[in-house]
């Protein structure tokens, strides 16, 4: 087995390095971050692959700036959706498998119910649309052979996240205002990581021709960012006041889904992937954050 995994510097990236690391299967695996494959460049993207053949492709990599993508469209353009079009068309000719990682933003966040994969997509950003236009150009590429899992609210002990984030912000503040109304559910990139190995090593995900599919993936449990914060501060025993406000007291140049939850149902049912409480990778992560200090 040959597996290349995009995005080695990322939060999912080095989750799943992390975890690969020192075990038997460590060989297998080839990961590359934007200096060996860029994938904002065709060119580069079709030459790499010219002398390296995978069994599968692990495309952990994307343009993940929110904000950002409202005014850089066309490069969060060439790296959500045509670097995703073009890896497809590689997994295909070379026979290869393709795990491809999108997001709750397809979804508009107007409904009262866990998404399902098979609900209405209406991404309201930049970055949703791109993502959208990449899973939907995968479809097409690979009818067959491509694995495409949406997660949300992705942390981790790497790199910039929500949790990350509050830590900074409460050394420089005793007070700090959270959003309150969006709700979702946090995935710890290691649940992820892990749940991605166990797909890899799936009998049915291995044999070849099997229909592509779309599954939702992220830790149990439903909160606001409000929330989020408050656990994130009670397991650091951090003083700091966290008061709720409303998504529109705090405009950000992309607008978010106000209610992203999604139904895991498809993929534990497929794979018996383990999709822990929120609250219990927070802490995993957070011991792991404290040991680092
Ligand atoms: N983070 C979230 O909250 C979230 C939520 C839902 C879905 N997702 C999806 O989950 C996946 C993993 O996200 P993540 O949190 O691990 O993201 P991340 O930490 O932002 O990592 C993304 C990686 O993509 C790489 N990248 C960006 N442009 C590139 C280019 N032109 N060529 C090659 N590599 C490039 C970045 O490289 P550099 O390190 O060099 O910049 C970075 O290492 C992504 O598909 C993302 O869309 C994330």
């Amino acid at each position: 087995m040959k597996i290349l995994v995009t995005g080695k510097n990322g939060q999912l990236g080095k989750s799943i390095h992390k975890l690969v690391a020192n075990t038997e299967q460590t060989d297998d695996f080839v990961f590359v971050g934007r200096e060996e494959l860029d994938l904002s460049n065709e060119n580069n993207i079709a030459r790499y692959f010219e002398n390296n053949v995978f069994d599968t492709i692990i495309n952990c990599a994307a343009y993940t700036a929110v904000d950002k993508a409202e005014e850089e469209e066309v490069l969060a353009n060439k790296i959500n959706h045509l670097a995703a079009a073009q890896l497809s068309q590689i997994a295909k000719n070379q026979q290869a498998k393709l795990i491809h990682i999108s997001t709750d933003y397809v979804f508009d966040g107007e409904s009262d119910n866990p998404y399902t994969e098979t609900d209405v997509t209406n991404p309201i950003n930049v970055y949703g649309k791109t993502k959208l236009t990449g899973e939907k150009a995968i479809q097409e590429a690979m009818p067959t052979d491509a694995t495409i899992i949406r997660t949300s609210w992705v942390y981790s002990e790497y790199g910039n996240n929500f949790v990350n984030t509050m830590l900074r912000l409460s050394k420089e503040r005793d007070e700090l205002s959270v959003v309150s109304d969006q709700i979702g559910s946090p995935t710890y990139a290691t649940d992820l990581a892990n749940a991605i190995l166990d797909i890899v090593q799936n009998k049915t995900f291995k044999e070849a021709g099997q229909e592509t599919q779309i599954y939702h993936y992220s830790n149990a449990g439903e909160i606001s960012w409000h929330e989020f914060a408050k656990e994130i501060f009670k397991m650091a025993d951090i003083q700091c006041s966290v008061s709720p406000i409303t998504a529109e007291q705090y405009p950000t140049p992309a607008r978010r889904p106000m209610n992203t939850i999604m139904d895991k149902n498809k993929i534990t049912k497929a794979f018996s992937v383990d999709t822990p409480d929120w609250k219990e990778s927070l802490n995993t992560c957070m011991t792991i954050l404290k040991e680092q200090q």
